[in-house]
């Protein structure tokens, strides 16, 4: 995929974002008191109505490196919304890898008694929004991210119908650079039935400097405020 490829993609996940957006606002509240006896007139939704649930997980071993730059932006726009979050640094987190044991039967508890499990998990199945953020490590994502990604597999079916997103970034510019990546993210969002919201690439993003004077950091805010 190059990068006008990409920028189709992104603002298809705009779109769908924006239409999903609507389907929120339309929450009308039960009428109370004098009112109730009175025609109900539609009530507009408030910011709480559509105060959504997000649950960041960084891959980075580099806790002020280029891609939590763009969790850090992402995260700015998300909250200037009123919007929750909960940011998971897998990298910084105590963590082990799925043992592939099928104790969890696919619907937890999973035996790896871990930050996962009692901190992550819980998030996760209450979250609307999961977003992944990682370097790009031999055209995939960390293995940091992956571990996380693994352990969703004590929860099979738990975080079917949320929205995600994917960050990245890598010090390559080619337009190949984040094909593999992206597959590997669309697969996962199909098998795990998520509404995709969006990509930031960061293509040429191999040092904070440069990814500081890049597109990529607004880019990161601009879909956190998109939400
Ligand atoms: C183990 C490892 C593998 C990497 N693999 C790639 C790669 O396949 N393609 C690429 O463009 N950059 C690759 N890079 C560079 C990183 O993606 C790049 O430096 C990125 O900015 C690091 O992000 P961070 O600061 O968030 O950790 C690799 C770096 C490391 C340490």
């Amino acid at each position: 995929m190059n990068r006008r490829d990409f920028l189709k993609v992104a603002s298809v996940g705009f779109g769908t974002l924006l239409v999903s957006g609507l389907g929120l606002s339309l929450i009308n509240k039960p009428a109370t008191g004098a009112s109730a006896n009175a025609q109900a007139a539609p009530v507009l939704p408030t910011a709480a109505d559509v105060r959504q649930s997000i649950v960041v997980i960084t891959g980075s071993p580099h806790r002020n490196g280029t891609s939590a730059l763009l969790a850090d932006k992402f995260i700015e726009g998300v909250q200037a919304n009123g919007h929750k979050t909960f940011r998971f640094n897998a990298a910084f987190e105590n963590i082990k890898p799925c043992q592939g044991c099928n104790a969890c039967r696919q619907n937890g508890p999973c035996v790896l008694n871990d930050a996962i499990e009692k901190s992550l998990i819980p998030q996760l199945l209450q979250a609307d929004i999961i977003a992944l953020v990682t370097p790009l490590y031999y055209y995939g994502m960390s293995t940091q991210l992956k571990t996380v990604v693994d352990r969703f597999y004590s929860h099979l079916r738990g975080f079917d119908g949320k929205k995600a997103l994917l960050m990245a970034t890598a010090y390559n510019s080619a337009g190949w650079t984040f094909e593999a990546l992206v597959d590997h993210y669309q697969s996962l969002a199909e098998y795990m039935h998520w509404q995709d919201l969006g990509m930031v690439l960061g293509y040429g993003c191999g040092s904070r400097n440069a990814t500081e004077r890049s597109e990529f950091p607004q880019q990161a805010y601009q879909l956190g405020q998109s939400i």
